[in-house]
C-alpha cells in the first residue's frame, strides 16, 4: 500500500486545527483524501510508518474519552511519533494550576503537536496561542469537535461514495452537542442539506442560521435522509432540568425500527459513542450491522487522525 511521503503540498495553511468553522473546502477535503491512504494501511499486517519519527505528541484530555483519546494515541504510533498522553487527574491541574501553566510547562518540553480535549469552549484557541507547536482540538465544551466531523464525513463517503446531495438528520441533543456542530458546518460545507432534530428545549435559538432545518417531530425531519446521526444527551452541561424524563425521550426521539422507516429505504445510522441504549438509540438498531455505521466511525476514526497528525505536525 503507498502512503504518500510527508510532503510540502499537503500541509495546512493554517497551523492548528481549531473548528470546522476555520477550514476551507479545500483543506478539509485535503485531510479526507489523507485519511483515504491510512484505511488499508490500518487493515494491514504492517501498520507502522516513520512519517513522524523524531516528533514528539501530546495528548491532553481533561474530560474522559474511549474513542478519540485513544486513536489519537494509535494514530500518532502509528505514524512514527513519541507520544505522551497526560493522566490529567494526576496532574498539578489537581493541585490548582492553570491550563495556561501547563501549557507553558509542556511547551518547554518542546512538543510537536498538542491534541487538547477540554470541557471549556475555546479553551484550545487559547492554548494555541501560547505555545509554540501545532494544536489539534480533540472537542471543546459545546463548541467544535473537528475530527469526529471528518471521520463521520469519511465513513458516509466510504459507504455512500459522496456527501453532496445527501440529506443528513442530526438528531437529540443539539443545544450540547460540539459534535453536532462541527458535522452542521463541515455536511453544509460539502454540499448535503441537514435537518436537525430534537426537544425545543434542545436546539439553539436561531439554529437555522447555521443553514439547517429544524424539527421537533422525528417523522418530519426524519423524511428521505440518507444518514441518521443520533446524539447523546450532554448530562455533563446541561444545568436544571431540560426534559420531563429519559423514558419519554425514547419515545418521542429515541430511534426505533419504527421511527428509521421515516427515512429514505436505504438510510444509515451513526453514533459518535458513547451511546446511551434505550435512550436515544434502540439497542438492536445500534448493534444491526445492515444499517449501523458506529463500528467503521471507530475504525476511520483512526484514520483521519493520523491523517490530521501528518498534515498538522510541522
Ligand atoms: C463525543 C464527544 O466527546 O463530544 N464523543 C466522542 O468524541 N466520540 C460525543 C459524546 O460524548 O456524546
Amino acid at each position: 500500500m503507498a502512503v504518500p511521503k510527508k510532503t510540502s503540498a499537503i500541509k495546512s495553511t493554517s497551523q492548528h486545527l481549531l473548528g470546522i468553522q476555520n477550514l476551507s473546502i479545500i483543506e478539509s477535503k485535503k485531510i479526507l483524501e489523507e485519511a483515504k491512504a491510512f484505511i488499508s494501511l490500518n487493515r494491514s499486517a504492517s501498520k507502522k510508518l516513520d512519517i513522524l519519527r523524531g516528533k514528539t505528541q501530546i495528548n491532553l484530555f481533561f474530560e474522559p474519552s474511549t474513542r478519540t483519546q485513544s486513536s489519537f494515541d494509535l494514530a500518532g504510533k502509528r505514524l512514527g511519533a513519541d507520544v505522551m498522553t497526560m493522566n490529567v487527574s494526576n496532574s498539578a491541574l489537581k493541585k490548582g494550576e492553570t491550563l495556561m501553566d501547563t501549557a507553558m510547562t509542556l511547551n518547554a518540553m518542546h512538543p510537536d503537536i498538542i491534541v487538547i480535549r477540554h470541557q471549556d469552549s475555546g479553551a484550545p484557541n487559547l492554548l494555541s496561542q501560547k505555545v509554540n507547536c501545532a494544536v489539534i482540538n480533540a472537542g471543546d465544551g459545546q463548541r467544535e469537535h473537528p475530527t469526529q466531523a471528518l471521520l463521520d464525513a469519511l465513513t458516509i463517503i466510504n459507504r455512500k461514495g459522496k456527501i453532496e446531495g445527501l440529506k443528513i438528520a442530526i438528531c437529540g441533543d443539539i443545544l450540547h452537542s460540539r459534535v453536532a456542530r462541527s458535522n452542521i458546518y463541515l455536511m453544509n460545507m460539502l454540499g448535503a442539506e441537514v435537518n436537525v432534530i430534537g426537544p425545543k428545549t434542545l436546539m439553539p435559538s436561531s439554529v437555522e442560521r447555521l443553514g439547517v432545518k429544524s424539527f421537533t417531530d422525528m417523522k418530519k425531519g426524519l423524511d428521505k435522509c440518507d444518514i441518521v446521526m443520533m446524539l447523546r444527551l450532554q448530562n455533563e452541561r446541561m444545568q436544571g432540568t431540560f426534559l420531563p424524563s429519559k423514558r419519554e425521550y425514547y419515545e418521542f426521539f429515541g430511534l426505533t425500527p419504527e421511527k428509521l422507516r421515516f427515512a429514505s429505504k436505504d438510510a444509515l445510522i451513526m453514533h459518535p459513542g458513547p451511546m446511551n441504549r434505550g435512550v436515544e438509540i434502540d439497542t438492536k438498531l445500534a448493534d444491526d450491522i445492515n444499517v449501523s455505521l458506529v463500528k467503521e466511525q471507530v475504525e476511520l476514526g483512526v484514520a483521519v487522525r493520523m491523517a490530521c497528525l501528518k498534515i498538522y505536525c510541522k
